[in-house]
């Protein structure tokens, strides 16, 4: 008899953002009329960076003659890919990480999903609340958090973020052995300084634990303050894993390219107490699961890093954000206190009712425009919205009209 994963069950519902296009999708059918802007999910708008674009079309070329044809590339990513993240991401700004260590992939989701299957099934899990839901989702379908009750997965650690707290986690209370964090933050959009990192990775080599770390959107900080790699941070390399993705940078959510980086130095533990490398393993699997990136894609990422892709990259960050102040000034202005969209492109907004999903559902019925409900993130972000600012400037422009006379 064929038996199913019966984690699955414990899932709560569908993913968020399936959940939100079923909801939208029904209210198109209802109302074919209506014109709805989607600040919702964050899915880029603006087209390809044309450096992006020529290198794409070259490698297309070559693709098309038997002299430059290729084949299956290296699991890991082309060297020429893996050499120009090095430099340009990490040993520019002073963080020590080599070539080898970085695993280019299809999305940082993916790689954020997939990761957990390295570590142990009863290791105890901490997750930031709001919260990212594949971090969670994947762990339940893993079998490490129990059962659901009231919104809460009992073996799963929970990291409020809070206005209190400025939306940064405390340290935790009890032992936990691997810690999701994700800055600049989806979905609160708040950063870490250096001093708060940098006593992440104390707690993890005080404990033996392992911070993955998910910097998606660190393209967007503008204060030279904050960090943009946890490697910029002393230790980190024995106990952090880092993950970015060219999608929001470059516009690639359509392309798909992401990296993870996995440090030769980063070691897990057997019962038996013996040091694993992390990067052998990731490798092992990588190679086992995955066959790569295609290789015109890999040659638009590595456009990304020359003189005319790192100004046309620029150039979009500099547009989603200030896409993102036209919300924050339009939020502040009707009354809303709000966080985020200045290093980030996520607007964390209080709406002042306790029910997002009746917020998203006005929001949706009366404004025509799509935002993401806080508790869809985790109990924490119940009575808040998340805006995305990834639209273009006339959407946006239109959703703070509507907003503005609606609310
Ligand atoms: C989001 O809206 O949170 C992101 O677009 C989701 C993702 O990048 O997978």
């Amino acid at each position: 008899m064929i038996l199913v994963n019966e984690n699955y069950a414990k899932l709560q519902s569908s993913y968020l953002f399936a959940d939100i296009a079923k909801r939208v999708k029904a209210y198109q059918a209802a109302h074919p009329d209506q014109t709805v802007i989607r600040l919702g999910i964050g899915d880029v708008t603006e087209p390809l960076p044309p450096a992006c674009v020529a290198a794409m079309h070259k490698a297309v070329d070559e693709m098309a003659a038997a002299a430059t044809f290729r084949g299956y590339g290296p699991e890991q990513g082309y060297d020429f890919l893996r050499e120009a993240i090095a430099a340009n991401d990490y040993r520019a700004r002073g963080a020590a990480v080599d070539a080898d260590e970085i695993f280019v992939s299809d999305g940082a989701k993916c790689d954020t999903a997939n990761i957990q299957e390295l570590f142990g099934a009863k290791i105890t899990v901490a997750v930031p609340d709001p919260v990212y839901p594949v971090y969670v989702d994947t762990n339940v379908m893993a079998g490490r958090t129990g059962a659901c009750r009231s919104g809460r997965y009992g073996r799963l650690v929970y990291l409020p973020c809070t206005a209190e707290n400025g939306y940064v986690p405390a340290l935790p209370e009890q032992p936990v052995d691997l810690i999701y964090l994700c800055f600049p933050n989806n979905p609160t959009g708040a950063t870490a300084t250096h001093a708060q990192l940098s006593a992440w990775v104390q707690y993890a080599r005080a404990n033996k634990a392992l911070i993955l770390f998910d910097a998606a959107y660190e393209a967007f900080i503008r204060n030279p303050e904050i960090p943009h790699s946890i490697y910029e941070i002393e230790g980190a390399r024995e106990v952090a894993i880092e993950f970015r993705s060219f999608s929001k940078t470059a516009g690639f959510t359509g392309t798909r390219c992401a990296f993870t980086v996995v440090p030769k130095t980063c070691v897990a533990y057997t019962r038996a107490g013996d040091t694993v490398s992390l990067h052998a393993l990731w490798n092992r699997r990588h190679t086992t699961k995955f066959n790569g990136v295609s290789y015109p894609v890999q040659r638009a990422a590595e456009a990304v890093y020359s003189a005319e892709g790192r100004q046309q990259t620029r150039a979009l960050s500099d547009f989603y954000l200030a896409n993102a102040k036209i919300i924050r000034d339009t939020m502040a202005d009707l009354g809303f206190a709000l966080t985020g969209g200045e290093n980030g492109p996520y607007i964390w907004i209080q709406t002042g009712t306790r029910d997002s999903w009746k917020f998203f559902d006005r929001l949706l019925e009366r404004a025509q425009v799509v935002v993401t409900p806080g508790s869809g993130f985790g109990r924490c972000g119940e009575g808040y919205i998340r805006i995305s600012a990834f639209n273009s400037r006339v959407r946006v422009e239109e959703a703070m009209t509507r907003i503005r006379r609606v609310l």
